[in-house]
């Protein structure tokens, strides 16, 4: 094929065993005792352990979890969709049922069930959970923000409700988060805070060592990540990201990790990835690629996943194959995050529709793997001499 070799570190690291893991499957509570004279409940057999092919068995051989966004319209409901969640992949991520829009759509009035039933099915599975996201300008309710930057409540109101926010959510699924993306893409592209409500409510980026703050307070366990986008290519986005985790840092302000969304395009030339992944990790931080997929131009409706060129996937296939290895050669970089698997549930067709784009994930329409999946797959057979991961998460599962 006409792939790269596995150019990665070669120093193999003794598996980490006995890891004491928020949100793994021995979290949860056993079968109450039946009440006499009640029949035996069967108890519903165990899932099966995950084939030795698949993504999450692979990565699990250097400690280096295999996620996905998770669309819950379709977990539970589209049997095939279920079962590759549950097979391929070590972690999970809300695609959005962890929002604010989603978990508070009405003011005062919670309503955690879907999110909930997410994270059963990840201890059922035994996946750990990445939260997404606790502080962020887009996808607010609208009786709180309708655009992320404008609102009709007072700066008290909203640092309060930021502080409850925060509290609230974190302290419920206490336990149940590896990770959390606590702030996400609070940076413009060119390097500028993004002005948003909660930046004008602070008068500046107090809020983000605020939400760190309760949220570390709330779930001291969970890893705690700053998530944006654009930080894979070195510029004026990624090295103003650099400077203030690294202020938090010296302010002992509790951030574990910064989060490389890593949604890539095959019209641009493919980041210097590595180098940033390794920069942040030398500031004593994890790092993790959250929300990775490829796109490429494609046809038009109903097509939009079909790609113009008929070269796009070798394109693709090289673009997630150096994703993949930036990330197994750092051993700070701890999961590997596609932002779905099936293109048919991909934001990126609606969202980058002049000129259309698609074909960004790992599956086909029919669900069905793609050779951009193989690609990954071979990749992390290769992998057996790559750093292994340390910490919570990277132990085997
Ligand atoms: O839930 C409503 C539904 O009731 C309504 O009928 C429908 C009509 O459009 O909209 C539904 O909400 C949509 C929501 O996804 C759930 O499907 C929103 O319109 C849509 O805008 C929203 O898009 C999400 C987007 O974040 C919002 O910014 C995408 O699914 C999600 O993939 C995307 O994820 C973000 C990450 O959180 C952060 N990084 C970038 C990434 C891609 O934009």
């Amino acid at each position: 094929m006409r792939r790269p070799k596995l150019a990665i570190g070669l120093v193999s690291v003794a598996l980490l065993s006995g890891v004491a893991l928020a949100g793994s499957a021995s979290a949860e509570p056993g079968p109450a005792p039946a009440p006499p004279g009640a029949p035996h409940p069967v108890p519903a057999p165990p899932p099966a352990p995950p084939a030795a092919d698949s993504l999450r068995a692979l990565g699990d051989r250097v400690g280096l979890r295999i996620g996905t966004a998770v669309n819950t319209d379709e977990l539970g409901s589209n049997a095939d969709y279920t079962r590759i969640t549950a097979e391929q992949f070590s972690s999970v991520t809300p695609e959005n049922v962890m929002k604010w829009q989603l978990v508070e759509p009405t003011r005062g009035t919670y309503d955690w069930a879907t999110a909930d039933r997410l994270v059963a099915f990840a201890k059922k599975n035994k996946q750990l959970v990445r939260g997404h996201t606790l502080v962020w300008h887009s996808q607010l309710p609208t009786w709180l923000s309708s655009d992320g930057t404008t609102t009709t409540l007072s700066n008290d109101e909203l640092k309060a409700l930021l502080k409850k926010h925060v509290q609230d959510q974190a302290k419920h699924f206490k336990g149940d988060i590896w990770q959390w993306d606590v702030v996400n893409e609070a940076f413009d592209d060119d390097g500028q805070p993004r002005q948003t409500v909660w930046y004008k409510a602070w008068g500046g980026l107090g809020y983000i060592a605020d939400a760190f703050r309760w949220a570390h307070e709330a779930d001291p366990k969970a890893l705690l990540f700053y998530n944006d986008y654009n930080l894979e290519f070195t510029g004026p986005k990624s090295n103003a990201v650099y400077d203030f985790v690294k202020t938090l840092k010296a302010q002992r302000v509790p951030i574990d990790g910064v989060g490389f969304q890593g949604h890539l395009d095959t019209q641009y030339g493919f980041p210097d990835l590595q180098n940033n992944l390794q920069r942040f990790a030398d500031l004593g931080l994890k790092v993790a690629e959250t929300e990775v997929d490829v796109r490429t131009f494609t046809e038009a409706a109903p097509n939009v996943n079909t790609p113009t060129s008929p070269l796009a996937s070798y394109a693709q296939e090289s673009y997630w194959s150096r994703a993949l290895k930036a990330c197994l050669a750092v051993r700070e970089c701890i999961s590997f995050t596609p932002w779905g698997f099936g293109d048919t549930y991909s934001w990126i067709p609606g969202w980058f529709n002049n000129p259309q784009e698609g074909a960004a994930l790992l599956y086909d329409a029919d669900l069905k793997p793609k050779s951009q999946y193989y690609v990954i797959q071979q990749d992390l057979a290769l992998a057996a001499g790559a750093p292994h991961r340390s910490g919570p998460g990277a132990g085997r599962h």
